[in-house]
């Protein structure tokens, strides 16, 4: 039995990938440690929570001493580093609470797993989950690949840049086996409906207004999250230590084009009149910042270790709007809470 450690397992990408591994390894213990923020919901990983090779522990990453007991108590293999403060616009709100969760943190974890394995890294794996964001922005020209120079913009870009820039000083420093991927935008089911697909599809149904920023002409790369899950077990199993892997749909949107896709899917699955929401859209003053162009080169992730984006965009999106459709009080018990003063100050003020 292998003991792993995945952090913000019970967020949106976190909960796929918790899923992915506790049904397909039984040899694995999966333990998810979480903090649950506003971001983290045990609902997602209700299908899962009574399988015996899974266990939860509610506690913050940046709590040094408590990861080194939980290291020692769990006798933890390999760590799946997913915890963190994700989204753009919180970051300008509040920087410092990225700071302490996405640097601060990830120093305590890898502090954590350089004390318990002690130098006896055979076997051992510190896999850290990075985002396209820490390379800046892109004209409409060109790619990031691996070799791109860290260029971050927003506060979370900063402290995810910080984080990985620690992850390589441990590896350098003290030889801690340690691999990295970025990966563009997600989307899919159990996404915090702070996000623009989530956020949107939501507005869309209860015909409220779809706050576009700018003109709505940047452009993002987006990648369905299970096919982000799958990258994350080839490379936690296939990766080169010391490594890093960008992982892309090669599938790239302007906003509005994406949110004109996102309002003819929910029109059609509501039988509304074809484009009949497109009344929503309402231009808002532009996000602070705001990166013009994400587009990840993820040809070495492809020709290294064989992984593939597997569904096409419009499949996805269907999928997602449709488990939306179908889950509404998910939903609903999220944006019936704090999620609605968040919402106001964001967006009606
Ligand atoms: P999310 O916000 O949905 O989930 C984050 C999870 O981390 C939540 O469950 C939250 O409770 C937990 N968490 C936050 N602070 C914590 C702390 N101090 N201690 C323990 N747990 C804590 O985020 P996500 O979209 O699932 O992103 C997961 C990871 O993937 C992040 O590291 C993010 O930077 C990276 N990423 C996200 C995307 C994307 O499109 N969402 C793309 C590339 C990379
Ligand atoms: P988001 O989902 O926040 O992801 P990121 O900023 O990490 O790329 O936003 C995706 C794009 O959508 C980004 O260009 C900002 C834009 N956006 C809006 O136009 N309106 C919104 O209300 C939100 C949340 C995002």
């Amino acid at each position: 039995m292998k003991n792993i450690l995945i952090t913000g397992g019970s967020g949106f990408i976190g909960s796929h990938v918790v899923r992915l591994f506790v049904n397909k390894y039984s040899n694995y213990n999966i333990i998810n440690l979480d903090a649950l923020t506003y971001a983290g919901n045990l609902e997602n990983l209700k299908d899962i929570e009574s399988k015996s090779n899974y266990t939860f522990i509610k506690e913050d990453i940046c709590d040094d001493k408590k990861m080194e007991t939980i290291f020692s108590k769990y006798d933890i293999d390999a760590v799946i580093h997913l915890a963190a403060e994700s989204h753009v616009d919180r970051s300008i709100k509040d920087p410092f609470s990225f700071a302490k969760t996405n640097v601060l943190g990830t120093l305590s974890l890898l502090q954590a797993a350089k004390i318990y394995w002690n130098n006896n890294y055979a076997n051992k794996l510190f896999y850290h989950v990075s985002t396209d964001e820490v390379y800046g922005s892109l004209n409409n020209e060109g790619y990031f690949t691996e070799k791109t120079a860290y260029d971050p913009h927003s506060p979370y870009a900063a402290s995810k840049a910080s984080s990985d820039h620690f992850v390589r000083a441990f590896n350098d420093t003290y030889k801690l086996p340690t691999v990295i991927s970025n990966c563009s935008n997600n989307y899919g089911s159990f996404q915090f409906p702070e996000k623009l697909i989530p956020l949107f599809i939501n507005n869309i149904c209860n015909n409220k207004s779809l706050p576009v920023y700018g003109k709505g002409e940047n452009v993002r790369d987006w990648l369905f999250v299970e096919d982000h899950a799958r990258a994350i077990d080839v490379i936690f199993h296939k990766g080169k230590l010391g490594d890093t892997y960008n992982i892309g749909g090669f599938n790239e949107w302007r906003n509005i084009d994406l949110i004109k896709v996102l309002i003819k899917t929910v029109d059609e699955l509501l039988s509304r009149e074809e484009g009949a929401s497109e009344k929503l859209i309402s231009y808002v003053k532009d996000r602070a910042g705001h990166d013009y162009r994400y587009a990840i080169d993820s040809s070495k992730l492809k020709n290294e270790l064989g992984w593939e984006p597997s569904l096409q965009f419009e499949e996805g999106i269907e999928k997602t709007v449709k488990w939306y459709l179908n889950n509404t009080e998910w939903v609903e018990n999220i944006v019936n809470g704090d999620y609605q003063k968040y919402y106001k100050e964001m967006y009606e003020n």
